[in-house]
């Protein structure tokens, strides 16, 4: 697959075997994902990647109780690999991954949120690239403000003024890998 290829195929995966990612191929993908463009060159986010079930199974469901279900925008997220939104019964929202990284940026920087987004979708492009499948996931910042998240962010000496941003979700698919999204019309223009 050349890159153009992999751009389009790449799909938000929420179905995972058991299996485990090799620790190489996420170091990899953190790698990637630290050299993702970064507002003003401060290289101001940090990647934990947590390899551990008891731990990513915890946030997983503090994820899902951080959801407000008031404020959906509607439409089904996706028929093959159903969210949280499409199946309210889902208990974790990272959907049993294997593996689960977390973006941190500095809170207090203006281009703190697109800073993290720019790291995830990097290390989604390198986990495609490395036949792992993916799902970035939102509400970090939700899934950590209690007991149980600050003190994680504590053990794993996250600096205060770090902000947990997003999830990236990584293992492999379980079942058939979904097929490219159409695109909706009229969504891009050139001007000359
Ligand atoms: C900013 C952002 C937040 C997202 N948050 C979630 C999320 O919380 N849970 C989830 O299951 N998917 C989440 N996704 C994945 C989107 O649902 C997915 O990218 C979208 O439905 C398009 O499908 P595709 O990635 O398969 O092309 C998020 C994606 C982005 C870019």
């Amino acid at each position: 697959m050349n890159f153009f290829e992999l751009v389009k195929y790449r799909r938000s995966i929420r179905k995972y075997d058991d299996r485990q990612i090799p620790k190489a191929d996420l170091e990899r993908i953190i790698e990637a994902g630290s050299y993702a463009p970064n507002a003003g060159g401060g290289q101001r986010s940090m990647i934990v990647g947590i390899q551990n079930r008891q731990i990513s199974e915890a946030l997983g469901k503090l994820n899902v109780a951080s959801m407000r279900r008031d404020n959906l925008i509607g439409g089904n997220v996706s028929a093959e690999q159903p969210s949280i939104i499409d199946d309210p019964t889902i208990k974790s929202g990272f959907y049993g991954a294997p593996t689960v990284a977390v973006v941190f940026a500095q809170g207090n920087f203006l281009y703190s949120i697109p800073d993290a987004f720019c790291c995830a979708e990097n290390m989604v492009l390198a986990a495609t690239e490395l036949d792992i499948a993916s799902c970035i996931v939102a509400r970090a910042e939700e899934t950590f403000y209690n007991d149980y998240g600050k003190q994680l962010m504590q053990q794993w000496n996250i600096p205060e003024h770090f902000v947990p941003r997003c999830f990236v979700l990584l293992g492999y698919c379980k079942g058939d890998y979904p097929r490219e999204k159409a695109r909706k019309p009229n969504r891009t223009l050139i001007i000359e």
